[in-house]
Parts: structure tokens; C-alpha cells; sequence
């Protein structure tokens, strides 16, 4: 899909103004979801990507990240959730964080869900300015993992999230799509 535009267009579609005026330009990736084969193949891309670097577990964050369950399967690895605060007994927590849009949120994950010798990718549906990414990045380094990729569908580049996520700690950062072939 990277050289696709139309491919692109039709698994990403960019709604402007949504969900509110602030925000120039949602991303909104349900069409992937709509192309059982598309997502397939997308999830054979990444789990054969993360098979080389010999990744142990994947961690999706709520509520979009969690699309991307079949990479684990694929790779027959454990998928761990992230999740927002008070979802899940017995966590620990990422303490609050800045998005994009809607403020401060904060994320978790179960106690004894990450150990010392992990090598985890991060992935979500998109990074914008990386807030998400590096709140999940903390958490992996209060387990003691290594954090070998933060990964997203879409890569909203201008926003520097990915410097964000490597000044954090993260050994590499990966958009699937950029934002420029959505909005051509
Ligand atoms: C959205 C998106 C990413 C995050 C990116 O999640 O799915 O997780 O924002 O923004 P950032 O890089 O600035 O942190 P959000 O929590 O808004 O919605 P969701 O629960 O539907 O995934
Ligand atoms: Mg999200």
C-alpha cells in the first residue's frame, strides 16, 4: 500500500473537522477492517518484519491498536492490552499523558503481563504527536522490556512523533502509510 495510492485511500480515509473543529483532519482507518484481505496482508507484512527481530510479545493500545491482533497470531506471540485507567485489576499505570486532541489520558498494563527479557513492538492505528506512544514506552521501562519498534498504520509525520518515541527510548519507530499519500 505504500506505493498505492487508491490501496491507501481505501483502507484510510481523512475526514476533516472530526470530531470537532480543532481537529483539521481525522484519520480514520475502519476501512481496513472492510478489506479482509488488505488486512490480512498488512498483518503478514508486520509479523514477518517483527519475526526478524525476534519480537516476543505485542502490545496494542485501546481502543485502535487493539485491530491488530492478528500480527500476534500470525507470529505466535502473546498480544498484550493497554488500556486506559481503570479498565483492568491489578495494573500498573503509565501516569497521565497529552494526545493530539481530548486532553490528558492515561494507559495500563497488567502486572506480570511484561517481564525483564521481553522484546516488545508497540503498535497502534496512528501516531500523531506521539504522546500515546511514549506513555506505552514508559510503561515497558517500568517492566524493564525493550522496546524494538513503535509501529502505526499511519505516520502523521509533521507532528515529530516519531523523535518523540526514539528520545524516549523505543530502538525504532515504523509508519505503515504517511499522512502525504492520504492527501493527495
Ligand atoms: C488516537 C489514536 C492513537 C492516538 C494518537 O487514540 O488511535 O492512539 O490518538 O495520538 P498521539 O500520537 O498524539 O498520542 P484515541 O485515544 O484518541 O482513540 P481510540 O481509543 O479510538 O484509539
Ligand atoms: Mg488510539
Amino acid at each position: 500500500p505504500e506505493k498505492d495510492e487508491k490501496l491507501a485511500k481505501a483502507i484510510a480515509e481523512v475526514i476533516p473537522y472530526f470530531p470537532f473543529k480543532k481537529l483539521e483532519k481525522f484519520y480514520d482507518i475502519q476501512g481496513l477492517l472492510h478489506h479482509p484481505k488488505l488486512l490480512n496482508a498488512m498483518c503478514a507484512v508486520m509479523a514477518r518484519r517483527f519475526r526478524k527481530m525476534k519480537v516476543t510479545k505485542i502490545c496494542g493500545f485501546e481502543a485502535r491498536g487493539f485491530l491488530f491482533t492478528p500480527v500476534a497470531l500470525k507470529l505466535g506471540v502473546p498480544f498484550i492490552m493497554l488500556r486506559k485507567a481503570g479498565k483492568m485489576p491489578n495494573t500498573i499505570s503509565s501516569g497521565p499523558y497529552t494526545k493530539e486532541y481530548e486532553g490528558v489520558d492515561e494507559i495500563c498494563v497488567q502486572k506480570g503481563a511484561i517481564v525483564k527479557e521481553d522484546k516488545v513492538v508497540l503498535i497502534d492505528d496512528l501516531v500523531a504527536t506521539g504522546g500515546t506512544l511514549c506513555a506505552g514506552i514508559k510503561l515497558m521501562e517500568a517492566c524493564e522490556a525493550t522496546v524494538v519498534e513503535c509501529a502505526c498504520m499511519v505516520e502523521l509525520k509533521a507532528l515529530n512523533g516519531r523523535e518523540k518515541c526514539l528520545k524516549a527510548g523505543a530502538e525504532s519507530v515504523w509508519g505503515f502509510i504517511s499522512e502525504d499519500l492520504l492527501n493527495t
